[in-house]
């Protein structure tokens, strides 16, 4: 949560500083704030709400010119969304000020400590104890401050800091949320995300946990909390521009959505010999003798990457014959999980910096098992924390709800899939013959693409409707559950999302005149079963959307409305059935008047339990 961007070199701090908060507003857009050393002063500005006013405050007070500068955009943890509340905070004696995303554990104990010590408090953040303890450790060096002060500090942390009285100087440090340092000519950008970066260098370094870097023009130190010299490794960021821009798109939702078909043959491109009926996955190859004799896989994650990991449940069992269960890790990881020898534990994220994946995986890890990965961002802190994994390889996802990652997390999860199944028992041909149905699925999602507009003219018909039920059952009830979850997500409609055999066991009561239920009742094993839940839902005064197989023109019947899907094999079917309820929840939103890419009350990545 929340956005860190920071500036030192020779050109004016202020709009690179701005444009690059824009960029990472998807982290929180609850207040933002800015501050910058201009002659050896400090000068502030903050706000509640998004970053255009914050840009709407600096021009107000004026003044903001200068070549050293920090600033944030703030998901609320500790302290209401209040302007006293919003970051940088600044410190009683010296001059200097701290941004920080992350939570600080033991900060109530700290804050007890520096009140006895005399420091006065304006804001209720754990951030405002961060910037009061290098205050209060400060002697003449703030590298050696901030050092001092992390070594007191329990929780996540990625901060900036600058000070009145090193005024060519800003450090920053991280432990558990990510910073990277861009490496420009003569001048450095620090931000949570390579987002904010691109467009001034492709060079940079991601900070370790403990890591603090000192930069000043003439270069930087890294070393770590108790200052022993660290060396980071400085890489190529491998995202360009367009992949973070809009494109003429309205919102990156849509331009995620559409942008699903190149994003599934980029996660595939090079992993499938089709010839030889193999799966090719670099990222594991060398535990495959461990994949091969897996006892049990345990796939945890959160939010929409655990609906993905339930759909890899089933294709594991299914097509691997591998016992496999799903778990939400932030359950896993305090319920005293039992691993057994031959466990295979696999994090499914988006971000690679989801505070409970990362800390399930890290518990699995410590008790035995096998820790995999799979992630969208490179270099994330769980893709770091795994020996081995698959990346996603969609490219960077700005959007709130997620989307193209869903698919392609499904994707990798179902090629992972038979990755272990060609090994364990699948024939080298009905291995070759599913990774041909795989290469057909990007046309296939483009022809569902194409009928954006009849999915937007039956979402309007319901758009009144206050509460939904989307049903499915087998490789689509994880499915009906992502598109309740897209739905409540950004159109803030209620919505439940089950196996369409449960509605009997309770929600059925719920059905009233007009309620609309949809159902992923595409052509598979339980087609008929779902016909009869349909049925249920009709003789209710229900109103059905159905996700249904092309060509079935039997369902118009039974339906007040379809949604057609190519045909597909049963487990790749949820990459196809997934798509219109995307769609739908987008021309919800926008019917709605929400907006779409910040819905209310959330961030991309949660960072914190
Ligand atoms: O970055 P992750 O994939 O670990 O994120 C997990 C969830 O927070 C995320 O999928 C969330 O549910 C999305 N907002 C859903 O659209």
């Amino acid at each position: 949560m929340c956005g860190i961007v920071a500036y030192i070199g020779h050109r004016q701090a202020k709009p690179i500083l701005l444009e690059g908060l824009k960029r990472l507003e998807y982290r929180g857009y609850d207040s933002a704030g800015l501050a910058m050393l201009i002659d050896g002063k400090l000068k502030i500005g903050r706000t509640v709400g998004r970053v255009s006013m914050l840009e709407e405050r600096l021009e107000q007070l004026g003044g903001f010119d200068g070549t050293l500068g920090l600033c944030h955009t703030r998901w609320a943890t500790h302290g209401g969304v209040t302007e006293l509340n919003a970051h940088p905070h600044r410190d009683d004696r010296h001059g200097l000020v701290v941004v920080h995303n992350g939570i600080i554990e033991n900060y109530a104990a700290l804050k007890t400590y520096l009140t006895e010590r005399g420091h006065t408090f304006t804001s209720d953040t754990d951030t405002e104890v961060i910037s009061m303890l290098i205050s209060e450790l400060y002697e003449g060096d703030l590298e050696k401050a901030v050092q001092a002060a992390l070594r007191e500090v329990t929780g996540a942390y990625a901060i900036a800091v600058i000070c009145e009285k090193e005024p060519d100087t800003l450090v920053v440090a991280r432990k558990g949320s990510p910073l990277l340092v861009g490496i420009g000519n003569g001048e450095y950008i620090v931000a949570s995300d390579a987002a904010a970066i691109i467009s001034h260098t492709g060079q940079a370094f991601m900070l370790d946990d403990y890591n603090v870097v000192k930069i000043t023009r003439a270069g930087f130190r890294t070393s770590d909390i108790h200052n022993t010299p660290v060396t980071p490794k400085v890489t190529q960021l491998e995202i360009d521009l367009e992949q973070i821009e809009l494109g003429g798109y309205p919102h990156f939702m849509l331009k995620e959505i559409f942008e699903q078909p190149k994003a599934l043959r980029a996660c595939c491109s090079g992993r499938m010999d089709i010839r030889d009926g193999r799966v090719v996955l670099g990222g594991v190859s060398t535990y495959a003798k461990e994949l091969t004799r897996a006892r049990r896989v345990i796939l945890t994650a959160q939010g929409t990457a655990l609906h993905a990991a339930m759909i890899g449940r089933y294709l594991l069992e299914d097509v691997a014959k591998v016992p496999t269960q799903t778990e939400y890790a932030s359950e896993f990881r305090y319920r005293n999980p039992v691993i057994e020898e031959g466990t295979v534990v696999i994090a499914v994220s988006q971000s690679g910096e989801t505070a409970d994946t990362l800390a399930a995986l890290k518990e699995a890890k410590e008790r035995g098992a096998l820790a995999l990965g799979v992630i969208n961002v490179v270099g994330s802190s769980i893709a770091r924390e795994t020996d081995a994994g698959v990346y996603l390889r969609v490219g960077p996802e700005i959007g709130v709800a997620s989307t193209k990652a869903f698919t392609g997390q499904v994707a990798a999860l179902s090629l992972l899939g038979l990755f272990m199944a060609r090994r364990r028992l699948m024939s080298a041909d009905a291995c070759a013959e599913m990774l041909r149905e795989f290469e057909a699925l990007p046309a296939k999602i483009e022809r569902i693409l194409e009928q954006a507009p009849h999915v937007k003219r039956v979402t309007e018909r319901y758009i009144d409707r206050e509460n939904w039920l989307f049903l499915g059952r087998g490789y689509n009830y994880p499915t009906a559950l992502e598109g309740a979850l897209k739905l409540k997500e950004i159109s803030y409609i209620h919505a439940e999302g089950m196996p369409a055999a449960e509605m009997k066991h309770g929600p059925i009561a719920l059905i009233n005149e007009g309620m609309p239920a949809v159902f992923i009742a595409n052509k598979g094993r339980q087609y008929e079963k779902v016909m009869s839940n349909i049925a249920e839902v009709r003789s209710r005064g229900g109103h059905v959307i159905a996700v249904a197989t092309e060509g079935d023109e039997h369902i118009k019947k039974y339906v007040q409305d379809v949604l057609y899907i190519p045909d597909v094999p049963e487990p790749l079917s949820p990459i196809l059935a997934v798509i219109p309820l995307q769609l739908m929840a987008y021309y919800a939103a926008v019917a709605r008047g929400h907006d779409v890419d910040k819905p209310r009350n959330l961030a991309k990545s949660v960072t914190v339990e």
